[in-house]
């Protein structure tokens, strides 16, 4: 059977809400993104964190738990914070590039720009995502998400059984 890998950072538990159905739909390993300083990503902050996404910079984040190379698809979600990824997410994009097989692209959000969020991860990666996914808030609450991760896991473990397009 194909192996799957969700990874993603959540500060509000978002995210992390949409990649454990991603997850748990596509029979996958799950692991969340931690940033190693153990800053603390409370309101008061966020306006830097903020500042931080927009300007690229990137925080030292805790070792990986799973090893991407090993793995036939992995799956990377976000918050969009600004209309950017957050750098914890991306520190562990420019971590594990050019060890990624496959990539599937996901995000969470208050309703806009999640578009660019998926294409600044994709660019970064260097790699067409083979599906993307992006949840908003309204979504979340209304029991949208579960149809959702569904087609998503669909469409990941499909092509995580198909390997690679050469
Ligand atoms: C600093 C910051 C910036 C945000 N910027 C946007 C934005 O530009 N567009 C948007 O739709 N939501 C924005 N949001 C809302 C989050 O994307 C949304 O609440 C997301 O679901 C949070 O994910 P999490 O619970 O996994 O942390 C922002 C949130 C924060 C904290």
């Amino acid at each position: 059977m194909a192996r799957i890998l969700v990874v993603y950072f959540s500060l509000t538990g978002h995210t992390k809400q949409v990649a454990e159905a991603i997850a748990h739909a596509a029979r996958a390993d799950i692991e969340a993104i931690r940033d190693s300083a153990g800053r603390d990503y409370s309101p008061p902050h966020l306006f830097w964190f903020a500042m931080e996404a927009m300007l690229h910079q990137l925080p030292d984040i805790e070792a990986s738990v799973h090893d991407p190379a090993a793995y036939d698809l992995v799956a990377i979600g976000t918050p969009n914070w600004a209309g950017t990824a957050t750098p914890p997410a991306m520190a562990y994009i420019n971590r594990h590039k050019g060890q990624f097989r496959q990539v599937a692209l996901f995000c969470s959000e208050g309703g806009q720009g999640g578009e660019k969020v998926l294409a600044q991860m994709a660019e970064a990666i260097g790699l067409k995502p083979q599906a993307e996914l992006i949840v908003t808030e309204p979504q979340l609450t209304s029991g949208a998400l579960q149809g959702m991760a569904e087609e998503f896991a669909h469409a990941i473990t499909a092509a995580a059984a198909a390997g690679p397009s050469r």
